[in-house]
């Protein structure tokens, strides 16, 4: 929780996806450094929930690590589409991109309706999520 918390700012908003989900997590030796979460989404498809490494871990490779971890395992279960929310700017929408997701729509407002409180990160208020997906090549849509 506390790793996951670094991603999503509510305890509630994480229990209620946790149940259902299925968690990754990256180790240094025993220690939990990082952990993913990934929720089922009908047939084909599955959702990125959460993904978070500890501030002290941040920087040295695990997200990375984690997250291809997580493409192959899906792209192995036979999956069409991983998908993802994110804010509209920062590092972490280039993290994705990496990666090949790529942008499908904007959910505006999100942040403001789904959270008592504003989000700002980099002294930036978070208004509005982007949704993106990372399809898997052989699937027919
Ligand atoms: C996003 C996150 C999981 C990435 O994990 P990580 O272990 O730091 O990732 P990596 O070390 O593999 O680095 C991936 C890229 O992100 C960049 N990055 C990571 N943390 C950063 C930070 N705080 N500020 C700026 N860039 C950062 C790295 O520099 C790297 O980019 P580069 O290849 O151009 O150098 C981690 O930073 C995190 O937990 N962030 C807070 C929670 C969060 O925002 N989760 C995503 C919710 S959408």
């Amino acid at each position: 929780m506390e790793l996951l918390l670094l991603a999503d700012p509510s305890e509630d908003k994480i229990r209620s996806y946790l149940s259902g989900s299925r968690c990754f997590v990256a180790s240094s030796g025993a220690v939990v450094v990082g952990a993913c979460v990934v929720q089922p989404r009908g047939k084909d498809t599955v959702e990125l929930m959460s993904i978070a490494v500890h501030p002290a871990h941040q920087k040295s490779g695990y997200g990375t690590a984690l997250l291809k971890w997580v493409i192959d395992f899906y792209r192995n279960a036979g999956v069409r589409q991983l998908e993802v929310g994110t804010g509209t700017f920062g590092y972490q929408l280039a993290f994705y991109q990496r990666h090949g997701f790529r942008v499908t729509s904007i959910d505006r407002d999100f942040f403001v309706k789904n959270y008592p409180e504003p989000i700002f990160e980099d002294g930036i208020q978070l208004f509005d999520m982007l949704r993106l997906a990372l399809r898997y090549p052989g699937h027919v849509d």
